[in-house]
């Protein structure tokens, strides 16, 4: 678990090494293991100093949040925490000069045993991160975290480390102080111990213990802080319009902690991170963010049995906007691309994309020449389907047109083995009717990326009624060698995330269509969480698109469809004002050229304003917003469409940005409780419509007292 060795130099070797795990984290069995060891090395006369470091390739990723979620109670975690801040607290006034040598990967509880020795030497081991995330998962570093470090690199330095969890590779955290020297990886023992060696006894003093010892760039109430904080609070509703507990606590924490000593200021930050434990947000982002996302990737819902996959050949068809970043991360994952389009010229362009981003990279310093030269390489431009021979996958983004689609699935079935997947990433068009153009059925499958490709992390995986489990099995092998995270939805119109996002941008417009300011409903769409409001959202997406896509679905359904409130207001937009949003630079938002985008001033006459006192409430107006996502998703659920809460959850965060600090579309009913939120979508239906109508699953998990999640 944690190797102890004394040197003939007298310096102790403190090993983090634990059996079974690829990574080192802090959990019920290493604490106790590593207060022990660092005991023995204070206690030890023999010893003059120790160095901290890691037998595996990185250093500790921090708190196993399993343990945190053991921990029952405020007072509980109080006393845990306390116990956890006392142990880091007796590296730094041991009296003897301990250094972490940081071989790889430092992060939160990891880096904050580093931030209390009294020197951090990091090899150059461009891999590693360093950094304190916990704010990504609504909580705060409890390890001194937001303490040490504004007191070693200034407050202005460290609240964007602690407000953004922000990943520092070795030489940027040197550059910004957050560690000491960054040597050659086969060299750093050796200066770790020298050091130690080396040390006089002021070396083993922290500088927030030295008499007289000042923050630099000033404490909380000098000037500089004063401006600080001023800017920094602001900047941080504007932001996040305080959705995020952990990182108001954050600030607190370092304003608070910041204007006593650090014995009190750790106090202060255990006594808000029990504070930012117990809140739902922080429930929530670990339940999706981390346990969700980190099932997904691991692949938990794969059918078992099934082998695993490799790909070395891939085909794209269709080498436009989809394409073009399809074959990106594809290459990037070290398979080789035939890249398909009608003529040479369309192919190349495509091709021509993934230079463009691989050019960016290696003027970020992310990419060297030679890695560039080998992407690229990967990628075959061409006309000629001949070249698909040995794919092992086929996917196409062409035009979303069924002819179209049909004919490429034929010319491709002619070249590619009997057991290749044939993958659509249609975002609209049923993969059941798109099969039919197969000879194999049950090798084709929906891949829905989101665009834009190489950012987006999710991949909606699409059975049909035909495709078979193997071919998911291998689908998802392909989505996780090229690093996106799969869900797993059945056929369905929009499949599940257009069809749940859908919602979001229709409420948007029926509320416009009611009278309701559109200034309110855009404004209540991002204080409720959401990336973007509802009405700059349908703009950027494209009005004539969301009417191209309705049309095309009452075609389809005849009498079966149902008139959706916003259905008018979208007709007159697009065929009455050609007002088709934000690529024509107009729609319900006006784009000036190199100015800001406004609300379009002719919105009050085509959409005429409830007059001042019977405009709703914005949390009326917000509660409109996400029940409609919510509810739409448990029927989808219902459906058999997605099928698990937890896929429904990471999909919506990742697929649509459903605002992350309520831990996605399902966890929402969760958090509200099953029973009142059927009891709100009551109450909503009576007043706004029959889509607010709880499905028959929310009324019996309600009326059983059922829950999605344990906690
Ligand atoms: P696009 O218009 O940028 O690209 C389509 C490409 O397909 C063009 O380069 C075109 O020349 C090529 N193409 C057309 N017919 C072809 C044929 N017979 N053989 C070979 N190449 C052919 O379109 P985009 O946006 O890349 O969309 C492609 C597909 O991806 C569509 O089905 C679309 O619905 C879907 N999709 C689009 C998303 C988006 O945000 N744009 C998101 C998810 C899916």
């Amino acid at each position: 678990m944690i190797n102890y060795s004394v040197g003939d130099d007298g310096v102790a070797v403190i090993e983090w090494d634990m059996p079974g795990r690829s990574m080192n984290v802090l959990n019920n069995d290493s604490i106790p293991a590593f207060a022990e060891a660092i005991k023995k090395a204070a206690e030890d006369d023999a010893v003059k100093g120790a160095v901290i470091t890691s037998g595996k390739p990185d250093f500790i990723a921090g708190a196993d949040l399993e343990m945190l979620q053991g921990w029952n109670g405020a007072e509980e975690m109080f006393e845990n925490g306390m116990e956890l801040q006392m142990m880091f607290r007796s590296i730094e006034t041991s009296g003897k000069p301990f250094v972490a040598a940081i071989n790889g990967t430092a992060l939160g509880g990891g880096l904050e045993i580093c931030l209390a020795c009294h020197r951090r030497i990091a090899a150059d081991n461009p891999k590693a991160r360093i950094g304190l995330p916990e704010v990504k998962v609504g909580l705060l570093p409890g390890g001194g975290g937001t303490q040490r470090l504004p007191r070693m690199i200034g407050i202005q330095a460290a609240l964007p480390l602690l407000l953004e969890g922000t990943h520092l590779n070795p030489a940027k955290a040197f550059k910004i102080g957050v560690v000491d020297e960054v040597v050659p990886a086969d060299q750093l023992l050796d200066a770790a111990r020298k050091w130690v060696a080396d040390a006089g006894a002021e070396d083993a003093v922290q500088p927030w213990d030295r008499k007289g010892f000042r923050i630099p760039g000033g404490a909380p109430m000098s000037p500089n802080g004063m401006m600080t904080f001023t800017a920094g609070n602001a900047m941080l509703r504007e932001k996040t319009s305080g959705n995020f507990p952990a990182a108001l606590n954050i600030m607190s924490c370092v304003y608070e902690g910041c204007c006593v000593d650090i014995n009190n200021g750790l106090k202060i930050e255990t006594r808000y991170f029990v504070k930012t434990c117990g809140t739902p947000e922080a429930k929530n982002m670990i339940r999706s963010l981390f346990f969700g996302i980190g099932a997904a990737n691991k692949l938990a819902s794969r059918p078992k049995e099934i082998p695993t996959q490799k790909f070395t050949k891939v085909g794209v068809l269709g080498a436009g906007m989809m394409g073009a970043g399809i074959a990106y991360v594809t290459a990037m994952a070290g398979i080789d691309v035939v890249l398909i389009d009608q003529d040479q010229a369309a192919a190349e362009r495509g091709k021509g994309y993934s230079q463009g981003l691989l050019e960016k990279a290696m003027k970020r310093k992310k990419m060297d020449q030679a890695k560039a030269d080998a992407v690229l390489a990967k990628i075959t431009p061409t006309t000629d389907y001949s070249q698909l021979d040995g794919a092992e996958l086929v996917i196409e983004a062409v035009f979303e047109n069924r002819e179209i689609k049909a004919d490429v699935t034929t010319k491709s079935e002619a070249v590619i083995a009997s057991d290749a997947i044939f993958a659509s990433n249609t975002s609209t068009l049923p993969i059941t009717g798109l099969a039919e153009a197969s000879d194999r059925p049950a090798n084709f499958i929906g891949l829905h990326f989101f665009s834009p490709v190489d950012k987006m992390p999710l991949v909606e995986i699409i059975c049909g009624k035909e495709t078979s489990q193997e071919t998911l099995a291998r689908s998802m092998d392909y989505v996780k060698a090229i690093r996106k995270t799969p869900i797993v939805v059945n056929d369905s119109r929009g499949f599940y995330t257009s069809r749940v996002f859908g919602t979001y941008v229709n409420e948007g417009i029926a509320m416009l269509a009611e009278g309701i300011n559109p200034a309110l409903i855009d404004n209540a769409g991002k204080m409720s969480g959401m990336p973007v409001g509802p009405l700059a959202l349908a703009d950027e997406v494209a009005l004539d698109l969301i009417y191209k896509i309705r049309n095309q679905t009452k075609t389809d359904l005849g009498d079966k469809y149902i008139a959706a409130p916003s259905d008018d207001a979208v007709t007159k937009m697009v065929e009455d004002l050609g007002r088709v949003g934000k690529r024509e630079g107009k729609g319900f938002y006006d784009y000036p050229d190199g100015g800001q985008k406004h609300l379009w001033s002719g919105l009050a006459e085509q959409f005429p304003q409830l007059p001042e006192d019977e405009q709703p409430s914005v949390d009326e107006v917000i509660k409109r917003l996400i029940y409609i996502q919510s509810v739409e998703t448990a029927r989808c659920l219902e459906e058999n469409v997605v099928t698990t809460p937890q896929d429904a959850d990471v999909g919506s965060i990742l697929g649509w940005g459903f605002a992350p600090a309520r831990g996605g579309a399902i966890s929402q009913i969760h958090t509200v409780g099953v029973d009142n939120f059927v009891a709100e979508c009551d109450r909503l239906a009576q007043a706004y419509g029959a889509r607010f109508t709880p499905p028959q699953n929310l009324r019996t998990m309600a009326e059983k007292g059922e829950q999605f999640y344990a906690a």
